[in-house]
């Protein structure tokens, strides 16, 4: 009797097996390089209607975003109305009249996917109805809207383990059939880097974002955190981060207020850090300036970079720090970031530093082989048989890519 039972257990894993592993390639396959795409919550918060995502699909396509490797619209907190009397979620009907299904036709037809807000907890962050005991019934109805991308929060979480309620979320998705990338959302928590790999394709490492370069924004019971401060709370976390699983150091400030250089410094540093650009701005209403950075494809293929090895400091003397990330084809980046208030004059002499990385097995030395580099925002160009001699400004960032020689 027992052998008969352990025999079919058997033949339901085998029989099993490929699927899950099928599911695998294919969540793997949702965040190959960490997700690219535009968030509603930075700039408008609970504000956001259909038009204004419509306007932003519109504007995405016709401001080259789209071709620089742009791909979600999402929407954040506050898209809810209410559950009918089935338990069937709603969209609010005078913010959202056509309804999201209308929304996501309206996006994919641009060629861009539709990525949705929800919560663990009875209620949102913004006090709007969460999928607490609605999980499978909310990615039931997400998937029958067309919807490719659910953003799943940590508010109201008490009572909760966090990774029985992420799971819960990735089953219910699962169960749909749909793919639809699961962007978690817990803080940092618990821990999300050490099971949320096998849960979702991105996690936040931190608190929320704030547009400034370094400082606290004190709450009462949370903080916001500047571009510093999230950087500085990646200590230890980059051996986590892979392809289908990234570090999310939260949606992009860009064109929210920061200087230019503070702009250029925190997109670099999100692209050197392999985490997904979700851009937080007014796409239908920005400066050319905020529009250059946001499109700098050279920027962006660093992180869109295959190999999806997120970036060490291997420098860090005086508020000037050295970061480098393989990449792919033996190719580097190669970033110098001046925290300081005063402009730098960075003389560097490559032979005396070589670079290597025991998470990568990756190294370069300079010494044995020249390196070609293309400064990735101004595309001036050297190589690394000479000093460097750049001009950081403060607050700012030299990003440059190197591309090793034939010896
Ligand atoms: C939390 C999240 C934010 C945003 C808001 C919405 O604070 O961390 O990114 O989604 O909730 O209320």
């Amino acid at each position: 009797m027992m052998k008969r039972a352990f025999a079919s257990i058997l033949a339901m894993a085998i029989a099993l097996a490929p699927a899950a592993s099928a599911w695998a390639q294919q969540s793997a396959g949702l965040a190959a390089t960490p997700q690219m795409g535009w968030n509603s919550w930075n700039k408008f918060a609970c504000n956001i209607d259909e038009k204004l995502i419509r306007e932003t699909a519109d504007a995405m396509v016709k401001l080259g975003l789209k071709d620089a490797g742009y791909q979600y619209i999402n929407l954040d907190d506050c898209w809810h109305g209410a559950r009918d009397a089935d338990g069937n979620m709603h969209p609010d009907p005078e913010r959202f009249p056509s309804g999201i299904k209308a929304l996501a036709d309206y996006v994919h037809a641009r060629g861009l996917k539709l990525g949705i807000y929800s919560d663990v907890g009875d209620t949102t962050c913004g006090h709007r109805p969460g999928s607490r005991g609605h999980e499978y019934q909310d990615a039931r109805t997400y998937a029958a809207w067309g919807v490719d991308y659910i953003k799943y929060d940590w508010c109201d979480s008490k009572g909760l383990n966090a990774v029985g309620a992420y799971t819960t979320m990735r089953d219910a998705i699962r169960a749909t059939n749909r793919p639809m990338l699961l962007s978690i959302c817990e803080w940092g928590d618990n821990k999300p880097w050490e099971w949320a790999p096998e849960v979702g394709q991105s996690w936040r490492t931190t608190g929320d974002i704030y547009p400034c370069w370094d400082c606290e924004m004190n709450h009462g019971s949370w903080s916001a955190f500047g571009i510093l401060r999230i950087l500085d709370k990646q200590a230890g976390l980059r051996k986590y981060s892979g392809p289908g699983h990234w570090n999310d150091m939260d949606m992009l400030e860009v064109g929210m207020g920061m200087t230019e250089d503070e702009d250029r410094a925190h997109f670099s540093i999100w692209a050197m850090m392999d985490s997904p650009l979700i851009l937080g701005n007014d796409l239908r209403a920005m400066p050319e300036s905020v529009r250059r950075i946001i499109g700098r494809r050279e920027v962006i293929a660093i992180n869109q970079d295959p190999l999806g090895v997120q970036a060490l400091r291997f420098y860090n003397q005086g508020g000037v720090e050295l970061w480098a990330k393989p990449m792919a084809n033996d190719e580097w980046a190669l970033m110098v970031l001046n925290r300081t208030e005063a402009p730098l004059a960075w003389r560097y002499d490559w032979k005396q530093h070589q670079i290597s990385d025991d998470l990568s097995q990756r190294e370069a030395d300079f010494n044995k082989a020249v390196y070609r580099w293309t400064d990735a925002w101004t595309g001036k160009r050297g190589d690394t048989s000479r000093r460097l001699e750049v001009n950081v400004p403060a607050h700012g960032v030299v990003l440059l890519r190197l591309q090793r020689t034939q010896p």
